[in-house]
């Protein structure tokens, strides 16, 4: 008795002493003091989950190969709704509306099913360890190198939100319309940079996009658009509202299936499909840093790479926080 006092004394008195050492790291050093993500996270507890979600993922893109821009912008919405928490994957509740039927996803965001699909195998070998927001990082990452763009070192960690936000993703996801200023501050907000900002855009050198995201564009008389260009876009995008107006178009025209540098070449010709692609180059702040990728591919391809990582970086649930859910679209 005296002893089973003893330790559980102890393990109080301990508990006390990590909490406090906690407080002071966070007064410090204003950090968080719950795990940070780590790449080896489940080394030990799930080593071929990485392996299991990329042959998944990688199958899927063979069929489709738009799958994979439309999983790097899934993991993207997701990172700009209250942090990288999956709670973008989540169906209605009797508690909270799904975040799938928010403005900037609704009839657009796309590649649940194979983000289920690889959660489901990667349940069957290590149930209750691995979670959505995890492997829906690991799928942005399969998804732009299996179109030939840059890699990396995803970490790992995340747990899953016991909610969605359609709020939150209606405020806090960019609009195409959104004026350089605008677009820098959002990501600010998010802690990224107006560099990391035209990096990650790059991300549209890839996928597709809906006439009425454009529609105002080509068919406005400015000179910030390459008349031709926009002549051309004319013919699968009419300007009556009522028409046509969820039409695809390719985001980037010359190699919309393949990871390049294109989209920045494009930009400098006045040639950026929606607004908020020409603002990055349009006299503006950023102009030089369009510049400097549509000449150097391979400075592109590293600050996209790190700027991908920063962007899962952002408010990640860890430690106690949020759940592992069993199924991604439902918590448990
Ligand atoms: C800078 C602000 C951004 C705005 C305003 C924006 C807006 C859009 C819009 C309007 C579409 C077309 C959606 C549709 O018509 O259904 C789109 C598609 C896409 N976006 Fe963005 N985006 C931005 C940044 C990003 C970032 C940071 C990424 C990823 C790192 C990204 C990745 C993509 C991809 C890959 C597609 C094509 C998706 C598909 O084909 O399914 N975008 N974006
Ligand atoms: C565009 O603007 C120019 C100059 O303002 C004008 O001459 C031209 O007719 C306009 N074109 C269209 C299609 O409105
Ligand atoms: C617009 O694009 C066309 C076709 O690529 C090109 O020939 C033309 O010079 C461009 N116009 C301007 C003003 O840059």
């Amino acid at each position: 008795m005296a002893s089973m006092n003893w330790i559980s004394k102890s393990t109080s008195s301990f508990t006390f002493v990590s909490a406090a050492l906690c407080l002071l790291l966070v007064l410090h050093f204003s950090t968080t003091c719950e795990a940070t993500l780590s790449s080896k996270f489940y080394d030990k507890t799930c080593p071929n989950a990485l392996s299991t979600i990329r042959s998944s993922i990688r199958s899927a893109i063979s069929r489709e190969r738009r799958m994979a821009a439309s999983l790097i912008r899934l993991h993207f919405h997701d990172c700009f709704v209250k942090g990288c928490d999956a709670s973008i994957l989540l169906d209605d509740s009797s508690t909270f509306t799904t975040e799938k039927n928010a403005l900037p996803n609704r009839n657009s965001a796309r590649g649940y099913e194979l983000i289920e699909d690889a959660k489901a195998k990667v349940e069957k070998i290590c149930p209750g360890v691995v979670s959505c927001a995890d492997v829906l990082a690991v799928a942005a990452r399969e998804a732009s190198l299996a179109v030939s763009g840059p890699s990396w070192t995803v970490k790992l960690g995340r747990r899953d939100s016991t909610r969605a936000y359609p709020d939150v993703a209606n405020t806090d996801l960019p609009g195409f319309t959104e004026s350089l200023d605008r677009l820098i501050s959002r990501f600010g907000g998010k802690g990224l940079s107006a560099r990391d900002m035209v990096a990650l855009s790059g991300a549209h050198t890839i996928g597709q996009a809906q006439c009425f995201t454009f529609r105002n564009r080509i068919y406005s008389n400015t000179s910030d658009i390459n008349a031709s260009f926009a002549r051309s876009r004319r013919s699968r995008c009419p300007a009556a509202v009522t028409q046509g107006s969820s039409n695809l178009a390719p985001l980037e025209l010359v190699t919309p299936n393949s990871f390049d540098n294109s989209y920045f070449k494009n930009l400098i010709q006045k040639k950026g499909l929606l607004q908020s692609d020409q603002v990055l180059f349009s006299g503006g702040s950023t102009d030089s840093i369009v510049s400097e990728y549509s000449k150097n591919s391979a400075r592109f391809r590293d600050d996209f790479a790190a700027a991908m990582v920063r962007m899962g970086d952002i408010e990640p649930l860890t430690g106690s926080s949020g759940q592992i859910r069993r199924i991604c679209s439902a918590v448990n």
